[in-house]
């Protein structure tokens, strides 16, 4: 599974990709996948982000929990974005000013 973020400061928009983005299924709700979220943010912020985009499989639950967690919403969604097995991609977004 992958996921990527897109930033917005001002008029310009940047491109960050974090790629694949598996936690060791052994070491899974230890707060992992929370400090890389923090991580992103933290980042996003420090270099005057405003949004942040970022796709998720539509079945991948865990991961948009995670992310609603964190302040993301649902905004759009990319038919058939993924393949093995073929899956929508959900559109989520982080705003700074709310
Ligand atoms: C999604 C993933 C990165 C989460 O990493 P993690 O280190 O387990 O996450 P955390 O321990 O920081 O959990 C933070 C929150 O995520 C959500 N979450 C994570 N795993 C969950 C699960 N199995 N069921 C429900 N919610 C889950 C919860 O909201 C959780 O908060 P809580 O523990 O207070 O309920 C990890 O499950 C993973 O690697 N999955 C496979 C790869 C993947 O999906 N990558 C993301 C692609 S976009």
């Amino acid at each position: 599974m992958s996921c990527w973020a897109t930033r917005r400061c001002g008029s310009r928009a940047t491109k960050g990709s974090s790629g694949t983005w598996p936690c060791d299924p052994t070491r899974r709700r230890q707060g992992i996948g929370t400090r890389l979220v923090e991580n992103i943010l933290q980042t996003g912020r420090l270099h005057g982000a405003r949004q942040i985009f970022l796709e998720v499989r539509e079945t991948n639950l865990n991961a948009q929990a995670l992310y609603l967690k964190h302040g993301f919403d649902v905004v759009g969604r990319r038919r058939a974005y993924y393949s093995n097995p073929k899956e929508d991609a959900l559109i989520m977004r982080w705003l700074l000013i709310r």
